[in-house]
């Protein structure tokens, strides 16, 4: 028996597709790459935006009709998507077999066997459930370590942007253990993974829901309306100690974590990412918008001034320090005058490099309520003039690098190019260079000869 995954949206998806596929194989089940060959499709899902749901929602088309010949194939949705319709979903796809919520994922193999023996309909989407505590079982570890891996530190996200729909199909807050989280890290550095990436919405929240955390980190825990952290309780970082930890884990050459809420970058946080060797020199930072307003209104939590700060602080103390950034154009009552006074900030702050999407209006959250929607077209037009600045900055940066020495973790053979070998640099950048197969898996120096808006050319050292 076969299954294919297709998985949308961020790297958490990426993550919880790892584990499910794992979890398949240690069940007898076989990856393809192929829907046509495959006797199971999972398609794990994200609603961040309308277009991956389209997406989504094209597939399922196409699998319907895949199905009338096949009857017998079983389809499974996941994810964001999966949690946000529940039900409604096997209501109006009446072909999909089951639905599992953005916590449930771990129940793959009993849920594809109860579809097997003929259950239909079915719709798991508990946001109590904790999947996470399966990664450290034998039966998630059954694929091959990745030289670079995602590990899961925090679940959910309680901040509630009032544009964004996770808190809402990803529940609250939810810190693993400790233990749970290094002994995961220690695994996969035993088995091969040279670097891992610490995830979450916001890795800063990590350990503030855990117990003995304090009482004020349990009330930011719970993300009540006002609480506004004391400098006293901002200090506190359990991130910065659990990164000391991780750095101390034998094999391991880097460690990454994403994503940072700017509102929870502390001084010991600064002072992790200075201090501790294996720590990269990279920081994704999401400013989101550029005016105080805006940020108010989307409850950010920071002002532009707070976030400038951060920044110079961060340049200051890691030199050579790429900040990227998430920035979102088109947000309800977002102006003229509002967009051009965001690109001057932009410009002013120079991100190595940005994501940069439309506001899309996600439904249940409170900017898709307001009636001061901006027009589609203004949208497009203010996203496409802030490509074309950014992608500007981000090369002119990329320049300023050239003829630096780098050091590259090898990944393996470029996509593009005869002979040539990919890695990156620590700050993320990607560098292709001539170089042996034998490389991949291994830190290199490489000269940066030539800068591109991806990254770099180089020769190694
Ligand atoms: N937790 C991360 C963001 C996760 S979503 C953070 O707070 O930084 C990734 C990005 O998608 C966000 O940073 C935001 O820029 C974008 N995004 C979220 N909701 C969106 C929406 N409704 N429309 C357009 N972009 C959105
Ligand atoms: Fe969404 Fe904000 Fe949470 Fe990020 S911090 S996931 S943008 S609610
Ligand atoms: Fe998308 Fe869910 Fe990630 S909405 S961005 S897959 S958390």
């Amino acid at each position: 028996m076969k299954y294919r995954i297709v998985t949308f949206g961020c790297q958490m998806n990426e993550a919880d597709s790892e584990v499910m596929a794992s979890l398949l194989d240690h069940a007898g089940w076989q990856a393809t790459s192929a829907s046509e060959a495959a006797d199971l499709v999972v398609i794990n899902t994200c609603s961040v935006r309308e277009k991956p749901e389209h997406k989504v929602n094209s597939l399922l088309g196409e699998l319907r009709i895949e199905k009338e010949t096949r009857p017998e194939l079983l389809l499974v949705v996941t994810g964001c998507m999966a949690q946000r319709e529940g039900r409604a979903l096997v209501k109006r796809s009446r072909w999909v077999n089951a639905v599992l919520g953005t916590r449930c994922f771990h129940r793959i193999v009993e849920v594809v066997d109860r579809a097997r023996a003929g259950e239909h309909g079915l719709v798991i989407a508990d946001l109590a459930d904790d999947p996470a505590k399966v990664r450290c079982e034998p039966e998630a570890q059954q694929r091959a370590a990745p030289l670079r891996a995602f590990v899961p530190i925090i679940l959910g996200c309680t901040n509630f942007c009032s544009y964004c729909i996770v808190p809402h199909v990803r529940g609250a807050e939810t810190s693993r253990p400790r233990d749970e989280i290094l002994r995961e890290v220690e695994a996969l550095a035993a088995r091969g993974t040279r670097e891992v990436t610490l995830l979450g919405q916001n890795v800063l929240a990590w350990g503030r829901d855990l117990p003995g955390a304090g009482p004020g980190q349990e009330q930011v825990a719970r993300g009540d309306k006002g609480s506004v952290r004391t400098p006293d309780e901002r200090e506190r970082g359990m991130f910065a100690e659990l990164l000391r930890a991780v750095g101390d884990v034998d094999q391991l050459l880097r460690v990454r974590f994403l994503t940072c809420h700017p509102r929870d970058v502390t001084e010991d946080l600064i002072d992790a990412v200075a201090d501790l060797p294996k720590v990269c020199e990279h920081l994704h930072l999401p400013i989101q918008a550029g005016t105080d307003g805006l940020l108010r209104e989307m409850n950010r939590g920071y002002t532009v001034d707070q976030y400038r700060k951060i920044v110079d602080r961060l340049r200051a103390r890691v030199p050579g320090i790429a900040i990227t950034t998430d920035i979102m154009v088109g947000f309800p009552g977002e102006t003229d005058e509002d967009f051009a006074r965001s690109m001057e900030v932009y410009e002013g702050i120079r991100f190595d490099a940005a994501f940069m999407f439309a506001y899309s209006p996600r439904p249940g959250t409170e900017a898709a309520k307001r009636g001061d929607q901006v027009p589609r077209a203004t949208i497009v037009k203010r996203l496409n003039h802030l490509i074309e600045v950014q992608n500007g900055i981000t090369v002119e940066r990329n320049r300023e690098e050239v003829g630096a020495v780098a050091e590259v973790l090898v990944e393996g053979p470029a996509e593009r190019g005869e002979g040539l070998m990919a890695g990156k640099t620590r700050t993320n950048k990607q560098v292709v260079f001539p170089g042996e197969r034998s490389l991949a898996g291994a830190l290199v120096r490489v000269r940066q000869t030539e800068a591109q808006l991806w990254g770099f050319r180089g020769e190694q050292q």
